[in-house]
Formats: C-alpha cells, sequence, structure tokens
C-alpha cells in the first residue's frame, strides 16, 4: 500500500502559488502532498465534501455547512471523524497558513485506503483532504448581464441531498451547458426543475419565489437556507415548490445559487430571454441583503 500519487503542481490548476492543504492530519505545502492509489476516494468515488466560502478569513455559515457533512457522511454510512470543534480548529489553522481573506475552502472524507472492493472495508480510518482555493469575485458583467442556463434532463442518482465527491453526472451535464454556450444547467426531472448542475435554482412569478423542496432530488443547499431567510427577513412569500419545465419560459426571474458564486440571477434561457431579459428587482433585492449579511460577517457582527 506505498504506493502514492502526486498531486498535481499549483501552477497547472492556474493558482498563483504553492498553497498549504492538509492531509490525514498534517498541513503540507500542496506540491508536496500525496494520496494513496488504493484511496477509496480515488478508486471509487467513495466519499463525501463540503465547499465552504471565507470572508475577511473566516467561514460564512460554518455550523451549516458541519451540520450537512454529518448529514452526508451518515448518508454514506460513514463516521465522522473530528468533532465541530475540532473541524473549526483545523479550518482556522488551514485559512490562516494560507494569508486569510477571502477563500473557498474545500474539505473531503474518504472512506480511506482498502483493497479495491465495492463491499466497505473494515476497521478502515477514513482519508481527510482539506485545501483552499481563490474565491472568485463577481463580475460587474454577470451582476448587470446575469448568466445563461439551459435546460438539460436531470441524470443523476436519487440521493442528490449528499453532497458525494462522485460529481461526473453533474459534471458532464456543466460541460454539456458549456458546450452549448451557457454557464449552468437547469436540471429536470420528471418535468420539474430540480436545481442547477452544481447550485440550487430559483423561479419568481409575481413577486413569489419558488425553489425546490428539500428531499433527495436536490442538495440542501447553505446558500439557499440564507435566500430563504432573507426572504422571509424582507417580506417576500416563498413556496418550496418544484416548478414545471412548461413555466420555466413564463418566469419573471429565474436565479440559481451557491457558496462560491452567491446569487445569480439567470437573464438568458435556453436561448430566450428570461422576464425583462436583464436581473429581476426581487434578485436585486435578496441581492443586496445577501451583501449586507457578508459585510455584517466581515465586521464580525
Ligand atoms: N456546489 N446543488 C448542487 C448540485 C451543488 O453542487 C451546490 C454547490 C449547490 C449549492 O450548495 P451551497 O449553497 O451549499 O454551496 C446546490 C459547490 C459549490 C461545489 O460543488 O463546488
Amino acid at each position: 500500500m506505498a504506493s502514492t500519487i502526486r498531486y498535481i503542481a499549483d501552477a497547472d490548476l492556474g493558482l498563483k502559488s504553492v498553497t498549504d492543504v492538509f492531509v490525514n492530519g498534517d498541513f503540507i505545502a500542496s506540491d508536496q502532498a500525496t494520496v494513496s492509489v488504493f484511496d477509496r476516494g480515488f478508486l471509487l468515488g467513495d466519499g463525501v465534501y463540503e465547499v465552504i466560502p471565507v470572508y475577511a478569513g473566516r467561514c460564512f455559515k460554518l455550523a451549516g455547512h458541519l451540520n450537512r457533512l454529518k448529514n452526508s457522511l451518515a448518508g454514506v454510512k460513514m463516521a465522522n471523524p473530528y468533532k465541530d470543534q475540532e473541524w473549526e480548529a483545523l479550518l482556522d489553522t488551514l485559512i490562516t497558513r494560507n494569508g486569510g481573506g477571502d477563500q473557498a475552502l474545500y474539505l473531503q472524507v474518504s472512506r480511506g485506503v482498502a483493497p479495491r472492493d465495492h463491499v466497505f472495508p473494515e476497521g478502515v480510518a477514513p482519508s481527510v483532504f482539506m485545501m483552499t482555493n481563490p474565491l472568485q469575485a463577481r463580475s460587474e458583467q454577470v451582476k448587470t448581464q446575469g448568466i445563461k442556463a439551459v435546460t438539460l434532463a436531470d441524470s443523476r442518482w436519487q440521493r442528490c441531498d449528499i453532497k458525494a465527491i462522485s460529481l461526473l453526472p453533474n459534471s458532464l451535464l456543466k460541460q454539456e451547458a458549456k458546450e452549448a454556450g451557457a454557464d449552468e444547467a437547469l436540471l429536470i426531472r420528471d418535468g420539474f426543475m430540480t436545481e442547477g448542475s452544481a447550485s440550487n435554482s430559483y423561479a419568481v412569478f409575481d413577486g413569489v419565489i419558488y425553489t425546490a423542496p428539500k428531499n433527495n432530488h436536490i442538495l440542501p443547499g447553505i446558500t439557499r437556507d440564507v435566500v430563504l431567510s432573507l426572504a422571509k427577513q424582507a417580506g417576500i412569500e416563498v413556496v418550496e415548490e418544484a416548478v414545471s419545465e412548461a413555466r420555466l419560459v413564463g418566469a419573471d426571474e429565474l436565479w440559481v445559487s451557491s457558496s462560491t458564486k452567491e446569487v445569480l440571477p439567470i437573464t438568458t434561457l435556453n436561448g430566450q430571454g428570461v422576464g425583462l431579459g436583464k436581473p429581476g428587482k426581487v434578485w436585486q433585492q435578496i441581492d443586496a441583503l445577501y451583501q449586507q449579511q457578508k459585510r455584517r460577517h466581515c465586521d464580525g457582527s
């Protein structure tokens, strides 16, 4: 079991410099980090992950992310390797070692190193990997012009509520959207919109926000929770009901949300303008509140 693979050098990933990563208990320079080729994460995609935005050196909505991690681990019958306070301390160390500020933290827990077998190994310690990536600020263009989306059939499994590292279906869908000249795919299952390939999705009709309910067909997004609580705060009605594909063309607004992209307005769907063809009023209201909450987080309040 001594064989290891080297992570690709940071320069190949478009990162500016070598960062520190965390691998199985050690903080180490990313170009020195190794994992076993027998890791089930590598061989079977057998693991779960989280992506946590960091603003001003502090994790945003950490409790929500750690709670979802627990649910994902339970969903794949894996023990949580750390208590919340331990995760927090490790994440803080990684953030500090990588210079604080704004970052996108990635953490994954895989079932560990074992001879390849579909059946779970017994008595194997999970592998834990954490890295940081630059958090791209949204461009002015996205804010003023929105993004493009296409609808695609949701070809994923029946446990989309688990944040599993086996992302090939999501990756294929995102790639298909890209090849169609779009930024995101809105996924349709049994005639209804579930979510985006890497985001939750929303439609606005007559000032009311519609989003698919939390069930096994969507990832319970942490940003989605924030959006819904901001809507409540602003007195905007939210209906947690999936919108049919047929109704999407008549939506006043469409949005997607994720921890790294925040809330993004979709202004073109399948080549046609959405609503007035520009970011809508309800999105503007929610985005303003979201930015306010971020600023408060940065101020430490
Ligand atoms: N993805 N749904 C899917 C399928 C996702 O992949 C994501 C985020 C979300 C939004 O969840 P959250 O608001 O908690 O980020 C919904 C992350 C960012 C990723 O895989 O990189």
